[in-house]
């Protein structure tokens, strides 16, 4: 589908009110160019046509149309479909969205006939229902790129399930941790998102169709019929919730606001890393750019710009929830604002997911700047910590020891491996042997046995949770 072309698109002028002859006078063209839908609801063609097919069918099983006028219905939608599929699709001065557009030209290409499509139909019912049908077919592809993404990172953290790091709090070096276990966060992370995905899926699952306008239709129609063959598993249940209902849209924006924010914090971290002064990854060359002055820069733009589409996708979240509230039921003008929000979240997370993908599927680690961070021994002051709890002191105060402990060896200028049994002595009396054993070979990080914790059974654990999860096991 292409949108309207510069030789095709609407000029809006002053021409014409829609055909509709309680109007003596002719539009404004400043009421058009704000009234006019059609310069980004083209997008939503292929959804009007397979409506239109499916009501035409309908309306003759039902007697409503004869059968020869839906053959005919069912051969001009047809080929409205392959010009609106090759481009040449001839968009007319005067088309206010895709569905007057799509009637018009459909007349055009089988006569008088062509205005029995919207029998038993309002553009109510219908904008809701391609809208209902848009947001299915994204929300499905959200759950596929999430699902990809997800298996990138996860085999990211199997490439690297014993490269110990430092774990962070207050971007303060916190707990040693692997670098597996960081990135598992990650597909935990999606993994919700994807299910937000789904849970947007199901609440397309009640067609609005066959409401009409708000209070039903004059006619005997099957909109159960009519369901089964666009693939919602029921009909809404009231004809003016039907046409009032953007609730899926405002599903589909926070599913993507909320994902983009993860995609945020990941981006946020790639940038950080790829510094020198953290030197944790790179990304490929197939994923930065180079500066136009300074031939040393690698710029990691993608992570860059996954930082910052979060906001623009929350604002879109927000934009729907400004045009919903306090709206009066039931179709209101204002609900054409819902599209070019859902419109651009769409294509923006879609990107968004591509590129984490192919960022994270080429970037390389550094072993030994993550394994020299992690090294510093303050990060074993809560090991240490526990150790004197084990001895029987209680927690309050063992913190308070270790604490006494690191400041010292800061004064001192020393590492925790360096103190002596005689300063360990001055702090705690049950300090022995154990303390130095404790701070070789990054040992703490094995201590983390927990379930969930950094402990390489544990993260392999996770690994196969996340694993089955993803439904690779
Ligand atoms: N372009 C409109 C929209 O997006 C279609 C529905 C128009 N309905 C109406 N009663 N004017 O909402």
């Amino acid at each position: 589908m292409s949108p309207p072309g510069a030789a095709a698109r609407p000029s809006a002028g002053p021409l014409h009110n829609a055909g509709i002859s309680r109007f003596a006078e002719p539009q404004d063209t400043g009421f058009r160019r704000l009234n006019d839908s059609i310069g980004f609801d083209w997008r939503l063609s292929p959804y009007d046509v397979d409506q239109s097919i499916a009501h035409a069918a309908m309306l003759a099983a039902q007697g409503i149309i004869s059968p020869a006028d839906e053959a005919e219905l069912r051969r001009g939608l047809e080929q409205v479909r392959a010009e609106l599929t090759d481009g040449s699709f001839p968009f007319a001065d005067g088309d206010e969205d895709i569905h007057m557009a799509i009637e018009r030209r459909l007349t055009e290409i089988v006569g008088r006939v062509g205005g029995r499509l919207h029998t038993a139909r309002s553009r109510n019912d219908q904008v809701a229902t391609d809208v209902a049908m848009f947001v299915r077919a994204h929300a499905r592809e959200a759950v596929e790129r999430i699902g990809r993404l997800a298996g990138t990172v996860l085999e990211q953290a199997e490439r690297h399930l014993d490269w110990p790091m430092p774990g962070y709090t207050h971007m303060q070096r916190a707990q040693p941790i692997y670098l597996s276990h960081h990135l598992l966060a990650y597909v935990w992370m999606l993994l919700r998102d994807r299910e937000r995905f789904e849970a947007v899926v199901a609440a397309t699952a009640r067609m609005p169709l066959g409401a009409g306008a708000l209070a039903g239709v004059n006619f005997d129609t099957d909109r159960r019929a009519v369901a089964a063959a666009l693939g919602f598993s029921e009909v809404a249940a009231n004809s003016v919730d039907a046409v009032s209902n953007r609730d899926f849209v405002l599903d589909y924006l926070g599913a993507a606001a909320t994902c983009a924010t993860h995609l945020s914090r990941l981006g946020a971290e790639i940038v950080l890393w790829s510094t020198e002064e953290y030197g944790f990854c790179e990304v490929s060359d197939a994923w930065a750019s180079g500066s136009s002055i300074m031939p040393q820069k690698k710029n990691p733009d993608a992570a860059e710009l996954l930082r910052a589409k979060a906001p623009r996708l929350v604002s879109n979240l927000v934009a729907l929830h400004g045009v919903m509230h306090g709206l009066p039921l039931t179709y209101n003008k204002d609900m054409q604002e819902d599209k070019e929000p859902l419109f651009d979240s769409c294509d923006t997370l879609e990107l968004c997911l591509e590129a984490a993908t192919g960022m994270l599927d080429t970037i390389t680690f550094r072993r030994d700047r993550l394994a020299a961070a992690a090294a510093d021994q303050f990060l074993a002051a809560t090991d240490i910590a526990d150790l004197l709890v084990r001895r029987g002191v209680p927690f309050r105060e063992a913190h308070g020891v270790v604490a006494g402990l690191v400041r010292h060896a800061i004064d001192e200028g020393k590492q925790l491996s360096e103190l002596t049994p005689d300063e360990l002595a001055r702090q705690s009396p049950v300090l022995d042997d154990e303390f130095y054993a404790l701070l070789r070979d990054g040992a703490w990080l094995e201590t983390k046995v927990s379930e969930g914790g950094t402990s390489l059974a544990r993260v392999r654990e996770q690994l196969q949770q996340a694993r089955a999860a993803l439904r690779l096991a």
